[in-house]
């Protein structure tokens, strides 16, 4: 007679890699169950999407041993009770930088040069002939990268921006000398970064000190030839000020991994503006990267409900 498996509450859509990985070592219940009667059976939580994991949820998961999260970033999980409550967090940092940095630079250079728009116009009938007054965009080479946030994936992307000879100018909680040296990078100022920046990277974590980071007041002091690229978490930037500078083109143009709210809504006025390059929260969505993400992930949950340490953990 099989051992009964650790139930462990997942939301759904997990790719058959990760069912794969888990078959046979887990029972996967749906997310939907922390409310019925199985909740007292929860020993583990798979954070797959963005799901809550709030004090609410921990409550009624009187026996849960583990939570692994899917991913690097964990502002969905208030990460502070599942300390107090003595519940070991998982997640998935450093194997995925390279994939964030490389859509950073995606996402940086398809709102400079217009990639989404000439896509768009390439498929209408007015795309009958080579038009050298079309689609002007702005020279990447030669600007100055603005990154909010110099940890890991920041340090990729600047690694990747001097490829493109561009300047580094960074902001940050610490300063990071050697990297300074390394990519001639300059520390400065949030206020003098947003004057400064042809383009700005926000690549910071989502916490009470960066929620609304880039506000009505910070746009302003951005040049109005600027492109912000997001690549963060969505409520970093106060949408509705983000696109009043739009709209009103205070600054050129955005470029957007994440949003707030994610997705946006069908009738948001961001949709309708075309100096924004959207793309559905893709950062680290590769082949590669997913899978030794879903592996790590994997292999944190397993290790938590053997009581064992984690090969990468929060709390
Ligand atoms: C991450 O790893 O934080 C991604 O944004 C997915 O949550």
């Amino acid at each position: 007679m099989q051992a009964e498996l650790p139930r462990v509450l997942s939301a759904g859509g997990l790719t058959p890699t990760i069912h794969e990985l888990l078959a046979n070592r887990v029972e996967l219940l749906p997310w939907e169950a922390a409310q019925g009667a199985a909740a007292d059976s929860v020993a583990g939580i798979f954070s797959y999407g963005h799901d809550p994991v709030d004090e609410l949820l921990l409550a009624r998961l009187s026996n849960l041993r583990v939570i692994s999260n899917h991913g690097v970033g964990v502002d969905h999980i208030d990460v502070e009770a599942a300390r107090r409550r003595g519940i070991p967090v998982g997640n998935t940092p450093a194997i995925l930088d390279a994939a964030v940095a490389d859509m950073a630079m995606a996402l940086l250079l398809a709102a400079a040069r217009r990639l989404a728009e000439g896509d768009r116009f390439a498929r209408t009938s007015g795309a009958t002939e080579f038009d050298p007054s079309a689609l002007h965009g702005r020279d990447v080479h030669g600007a100055t990268l603005g990154i909010v946030g110099l940890g890991n994936i920041g340090y990729q992307i600047a690694r990747r921006a001097r490829g493109f000879d561009m300047r580094i100018v960074y902001h940050n909680r610490n300063r990071r000398e050697a990297v300074e040296r390394e990519l001639a990078a300059e520390y400065l100022s949030l206020d003098d970064l947003l004057a400064t920046a042809d383009f700005l990277v926000l690549i910071c974590p989502l916490s009470d000190s960066t929620r609304g980071l880039i506000g009505r007041r910070e746009l302003a002091q951005m040049k109005p030839t600027a492109t912000l690229v997001n690549i963060a978490r969505g409520g970093v930037v106060d949408t509705g000020a983000l696109t009043a500078a739009l709209q009103e083109r205070s600054i050129y143009a955005a470029a957007l991994d994440v949003t707030d709210p994610e997705p946006l809504p069908a009738d948001h006025p961001l949709l309708a503006l075309d100096n924004v390059t959207l793309t559905p929260h893709l950062g680290s969505a590769t082949v590669e990267t997913r899978r030794r993400m879903a592996e790590l992930a994997v292999d944190n949950l397993l290790a938590g409900l053997a009581g064992e340490e984690m090969k990468c953990r929060v709390v």
